[in-house]
């Protein structure tokens, strides 16, 4: 299994003000990088829950968090569905809760779940690939216009017109169900190699767009603060200016009707050392509020 690296590790044990015998979610549990130290911290006493919509990394989680002492429990389940999951857990309310957005190096680096640009694949980029649909029924149930638009508002990728018009152009004579496939044709609307690969963008996109991972972060606001108890913190780290949009935005709406009292009133980016040693946190940024 290829290794994760928690992004901004010693930053998130602070950010959520752990206590002896405290109670957290861990609603991205991934590797559990961020999941074993928190509850290393918390001590024997300490419990989390952790869930996660992968179910091979879930397994993988399990495993390496039995060695850790306190309790953990971990959950097959979205974190959009958070308080529901500390229902079926008998559990009412935490000290703690963190979300470590996007995807986790091992699903990346696993050729077969079709993540990754770098490798040919299946064209699947599914977190959990028995919901939903993969990217190649999206790209080919949906029109030039839906397409353009999803590389658009979830990528900002400039050329995204160009982009469905290959992708449309491609999908009359074949599907497209490689991720070369799909990757060529971003080289081919580039036409050129710049600083990053052409095909982040695209992939990027559909892979939001796949994973409703917006919509996930929206439905898990309208009832994740009735799962903290008074005083107890959220820590959101996100990867892409949209998702960090929406958790600023919504910080603020918490604050201003004074059921929040925001922690950061700027975002908290890794320095230049961890960014060397795991370039894949280079564009996190982590925002904290505590209930009130
Ligand atoms: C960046 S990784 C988390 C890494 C983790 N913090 C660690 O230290 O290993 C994100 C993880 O969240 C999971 N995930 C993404 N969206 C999810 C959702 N809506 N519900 C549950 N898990 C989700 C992914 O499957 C992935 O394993």
């Amino acid at each position: 299994m290829s290794k994760h690296i928690p992004v901004l590790l010693n930053e998130v044990i602070e950010a959520l003000n752990i206590q002896p015998g405290g109670s957290f979610v861990d609603g991205t549990l991934g590797c559990a990088g961020h999941s074993k130290a928190i509850l290393e911290k918390a001590g024997p006493e300490g419990c989390l829950i952790g869930i996660d919509r992968d179910k091979e990394i879930l397994e993988f989680a399990k495993e390496s968090l039995q060695e850790q002492e306190g309790s953990s429990v971990c959950v097959w389940g979205n974190y959009k569905d958070m308080k529901k999951i500390l229902e079926n857990e008998k559990t009412n309310q935490v000290d703690g809760i963190l979300l470590d957005l996007g995807v986790s190096s091992f699903q990346i680096d696993t050729r077969e779940r079709g993540f990754s640009f770098m490798q040919d694949a299946e064209l699947d980029m599914r977190m959990n690939p028995n919901e939903g649909e993969s990217v190649q029924d999206l790209l080919h149930r949906i029109s030039e216009k839906e397409l353009a638009d999803i590389l658009y508002e979830y990528a900002d990728e400039r050329r995204s017109r160009r982009i469905a018009k290959l992708i449309v152009e491609k999908r009359k004579k074949k599907a497209i169900t490689r991720t070369s496939e799909l990757a060529e044709l971003a080289i081919k609307a580039y036409g050129r190699r710049g600083k990053s690969h052409p095909a982040t963008r695209t992939f990027q996109a559909l892979r939001i767009a796949v994973n409703n991972e917006l919509e996930n972060l929206h439905t898990f606001f309208q009832n994740s603060l009735s799962c903290l108890k008074p005083k107890g913190r959220l820590c959101i780290i996100s990867y892409h200016s949209l998702e960090d949009r929406a958790v600023k935005l919504q910080f603020r709406e918490w604050a201003k009707e004074k059921s929040c009292e925001l922690i950061t009133k700027k975002p908290i980016v890794p320095n230049i050392s961890e960014v060397k040693v795991n370039n894949r946190s280079r564009s996190a940024k982590m925002r904290i509020c505590e209930k009130l």
